[in-house]
Formats: C-alpha cells, structure tokens, sequence
C-alpha cells in the first residue's frame, strides 16, 4: 500500500483497510446499497465490480440507491448480473434501460433534490451500506469526496455501515473544493444561508462516525468520460435562437450582458447549447448547476464564466486530460455541493437560475416530455431538470425540432409523458426557432410553437390538428381521440409523417 495509507489521517481507521473483494462477502441478499457517482463521477468502483463478480456464483439482489447514473460501467454491469432489485433515482446506461423498459428491474424516477428527503424521513429503504469514493479521510474524520458529491454525505450519514474507496487515482487537488452542508429534518430548518454561488455554508469533507467505517479500499481507477457528441449544425441553431433570446431579454431590462446563474442540463444538446455562449457578448458568468460539462470549462478558459457551482464534474476524455492536468487553474473557480443544496429549489428560486434542460418532445402547449420514448419507455430519468424547471426564473427547454432522420416529430399534439407541465415551461427552443410562452394563454401558446418550432415537414398536419382542436372549444383545445396519433402511427409504420 506504500505511501497511500497516508490518505488515512484519522490513525485509528489505517487498520481498517480491507480488499474489495471482503466488502463485498458482507453485502447480503435484499440489502439496499447507497453508492457515491453522479453523472459518472466519483462513482465508487471496486467494491460494486466486486459485488458483481460475486453474482456470477450466488444468486441475490440489492436496491441500489446513488446520486445519478454511475460510470465504470457498473449500470451496465449491475444490469446483465441482473442482481439490482431496485434503482434509484437516475441512471442513463443503455442496458440497464432496456432492463426498465422489459420489467426485470424496477426503476424509481425521482427528483435528484428529493431523494434526501425521503431518506431523511425514513420513506425509502434504509440504507445498509453505504460505498463512498474519497481522496482520503482527514484526521478528524472528513471523508473527502472525489468529482462529485451528489448523495453521498446523506448515505454516510444515514447508512448502518460505511465502506470508504480511497482512489489514487482521481486528481488529489480537488481537494477543498467541496463544501458539506446539512439542511437537517423538515419542520426544524433554518434557511440555507447560501446567498451567491460562491459561498461556502459548510465543511470540506463529509462527517462520518468512525466506528461505522467498517472498512476502507483502496483502488486506483479514473471516472468513466463522457459520452457527448460534438455541436452540430442544428445545436449551432438552437444556441443562436437562445441567445437571441437572452439577447431580447437585455433590450428589455430584465437581464444584463452578466445575466444570471446558468444551470444547463446533461447531454449532447444542453452541452452544445452552452457553447454557443462562447461567441457571444455575454461575460463574467456565473453558473449554479448540478453537473458541469466540458462547455463550462470552455467557458472559464475564455474567461467567460467567474465561477461554477455544481454536485459533480463529468467530461470528456480529452477535457478531463486538460483540466484535471491543470487543476490548479480551476480550483477557485469551482464548488462542488450535495445534489440537495445544488439542486435545491429554495435556492434555485432565490439566485434566480437560468436553466436550460433537454426535452424528448413537448406539445403545442408547452408541456415537456424529458423521461418516457412515446409515453412509455424510459430513457434516462428526470434528473435535475424538475427541480430546476419548476424554481427558475426563466425555465427553457430545448430539442431538435425532429428525431431518427425526420420520421418523429419532437413537438406534438399532446405530450405522451408529462414531465415538466405547460406551468413550468418558460420557453422551448428547437433549430426552428423560439416560443416565449411566458404569460401567453393556451390559445396564445399553441400557434407560437406550431409556427417557430415545428419543423415544416409537419407543420401543416400540426396546423390541422389544432384547428380541429379549436372547433371543439375548451381551455387547452385537443382532439381526445387523435392527441397520440402521432405516436400510434410511428409505432404501427415506423414514421409519425
Ligand atoms: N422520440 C424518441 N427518441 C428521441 C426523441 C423523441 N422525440 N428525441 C430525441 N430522441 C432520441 C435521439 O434520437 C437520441 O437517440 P440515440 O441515442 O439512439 O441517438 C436520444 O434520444 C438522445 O437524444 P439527443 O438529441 O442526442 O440528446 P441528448 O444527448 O442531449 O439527450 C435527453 C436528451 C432528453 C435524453 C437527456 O437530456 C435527458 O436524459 N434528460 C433528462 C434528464 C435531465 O434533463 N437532467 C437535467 C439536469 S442534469
């Protein structure tokens, strides 16, 4: 172990260390499992791998509760072990979904926010282990988390048994960016003296009662990059329609060129939408977000951006060279927080976010699919984009105006899954153009959207469909019996044209 076991400050935990494969011979049948990992990051890693080698063997399950998806492809893995009873409460591995959709696991989509409040209250399964990645443990007994934070000092705090992954591996400058803030029980609170995005409210390092540590692995293994795809000519598009929009919001006094704390969603668009912000006049940015992408750190390269906040850091192969290679140029620009704080809707509504999330489909009156393919089958999760959806001050939502080389339309007559309602929905965005649906009225909002987002191959048979709506009347006018037509017809033809 060499000079690692220096990691472990606090003396008495050094003759806790233990091998992965002995942490996971502890874990039982129907345990629930509270895993560090948040979008990839700081997932803990040789434990879980070695709980999934156990299966190969034995026959058990676990629920296995985390911050969001987790990398090192443990989804996939935990997927075709088929040994996870339930998952909580995201994931985005193309396995583990295909699993959801055929019933053989069961997935609990839930606000990333939410989940502590439920463990707090004791609503979900108690949590028998929690795996916690960590730089190291300090010696008053901080467990220093990693490239994300996400539910992580909740499950330490809540679990029965700690188990600590000290990897060597992840960038050890990171240490001190964290700061660990509890909220306590509800009824009992105090508000969350968060005022910028900036400010630190609690300590450097997640608290733990020693003698739950029951043991500490070390491994030595980097996060999992992301999987993003590069700006296309239609995310160009979209981001030029945001700014024009951010742009009009400025000549109306609402905004400035600093505007506001900038959350932006996960994903290949959310990312590309925020590049646009390179090229733009807007400056000295602040963002307030959950996950930071490689387009954040563009930002701060350029200058552009002062300061980020978020739960965890996820990048690309060759971005997570370059920043983790300079940490020391990023360190005080960045806090990493629990995903409740990050994503906490006190604080969303009081800084005022601008957020930008990505929707599968949304209607003619704005109501935004972001979870289910035709109603149905699950994709990834809502993440964040709940939380942040509901608080913002300008709440956007963006998608390419059409999917699988035009045969679905990504607006339709009536949302299949509803995610984030017509209430929550400031503004959709797609490579058409933008609707401002803020104080317009259903029969305002239906035309603006048909009109600037849809994408003109539909756009005539969306136009018939609203106006037989309207001949039927009501507040929100639909024609009940052809609302999913659209979908029918892409799940009898293969085209919803
Ligand atoms: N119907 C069916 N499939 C659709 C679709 C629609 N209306 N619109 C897009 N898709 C498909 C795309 O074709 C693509 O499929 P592929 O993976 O087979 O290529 C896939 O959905 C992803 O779309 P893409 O355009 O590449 O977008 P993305 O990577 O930005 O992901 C979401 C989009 C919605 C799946 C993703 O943002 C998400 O999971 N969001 C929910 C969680 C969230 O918003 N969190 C926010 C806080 S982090």
């Amino acid at each position: 172990m060499g000079h690692t076991i220096e990691r472990i400050k606090a003396i008495q935990l050094q003759e806790r260390i233990i091998d992965a494969e002995l942490a996971a011979s502890w874990i039982q049948d129907g345990m629930t499992l509270g895993l560090s990992g948040f979008t990839r990051a700081g997932d803990a890693k040789a434990v879980p791998l070695a709980l999934i080698k156990r299966a190969e063997t034995e026959s058990f399950k676990v629920n296995v509760f985390t911050g969001a998806s987790l990398g090192s492809d443990i989804d996939r893995l935990f997927a075709e072990a088929g040994i996870v009873g339930k998952r909580l409460p995201f994931q985005a591995d193309p396995v583990m979904r295909k699993k959801i959709n055929e019933g053989d696991m069961l997935f609990v989509d839930h606000h990333l926010s939410q989940t502590a409040e439920w463990i707090k209250a004791g609503v979900i399964e108690p949590i028998d282990f929690a795996i916690i990645e960590a730089l190291g443990i300090t010696e008053d007994g901080l467990i220093i988390p990693t490239t994300s934070v996400g539910n992580s000092a909740l499950f330490v705090q809540y679990a029965k048994n700690v188990i600590v992954e000290i990897n060597t591996a992840q960038p050890a400058l990171f240490e001190g960016i964290h700061d660990i803030y509890d909220t306590g029980r509800q009824g009992e609170r105090l508000p969350i003296p968060l005022t910028r995005v900036d400010d630190r409210i609690g300590v450097p390092g997640i608290p733990v009662d020693l003698e739950k540590v029951r043991g500490i692995v070390f491994t030595h293994q980097p996060d999992s990059p992301s999987t993003i795809a590069a700006a296309d000519e239609e995310t160009e598009q979209m981001a030029e329609h945001l700014l024009n929009f951010l742009r009009s919001e400025v000549r109306a006094g609402r905004l400035t060129e600093r505007l506001a704390p900038l959350q932006s969603g996960i994903g290949t668009v959310a990312n590309a939408v925020l590049q646009g912000l390179l090229d733009s006049e807007f400056d000295d940015l602040e963002v307030y977000s959950e996950v930071l992408q490689d387009a954040v750190f563009e930002l701060i390269d350029a200058g552009k951006v002062r300061f980020a906040s978020s739960s965890s850091i996820t990048l690309s192969e060759e971005k997570m060279k370059q920043v983790y290679g300079n940490f020391e140029k990023y360190r005080d620009k960045l806090i990493l927080r629990p995903q409740e704080i990050s994503n906490h809707p006190e604080i969303i509504r009081r800084l005022g976010l601008i957020s930008i999330n990505t929707a599968l489909e949304f209607d003619i009156y704005g109501n935004v699919n972001s979870t289910h393919v035709s109603g149905t089958k699950m994709m990834n999760g809502i993440g964040g984009s709940g939380d942040f959806a509901r608080n913002a001050r300008l709440s956007i939502f963006v998608t390419k105006s059409i999917a699988k080389g035009g045969r679905i339309s990504s607006v339709v007559p009536f949302a299949t899954h509803i995610d984030h309602t017509e209430h929550d929905v400031d503004i959709v965005v797609t490579e058409q153009g933008y609707a401002d649906l803020r104080g317009l009225a259903p029969r305002e909002r239906a035309p603006r959207i048909i009109e600037n987002c849809v994408h003109p191959m539909y756009k005539e048979k969306m136009r018939d469909y609203y106006m037989e709506a309207l001949a039927r009347g009501g507040q929100t006018p639909h024609v009940l019996e052809q609302a999913f037509s659209w979908h029918a017809k892409l799940a009898q033809t293969g085209t919803m044209l």
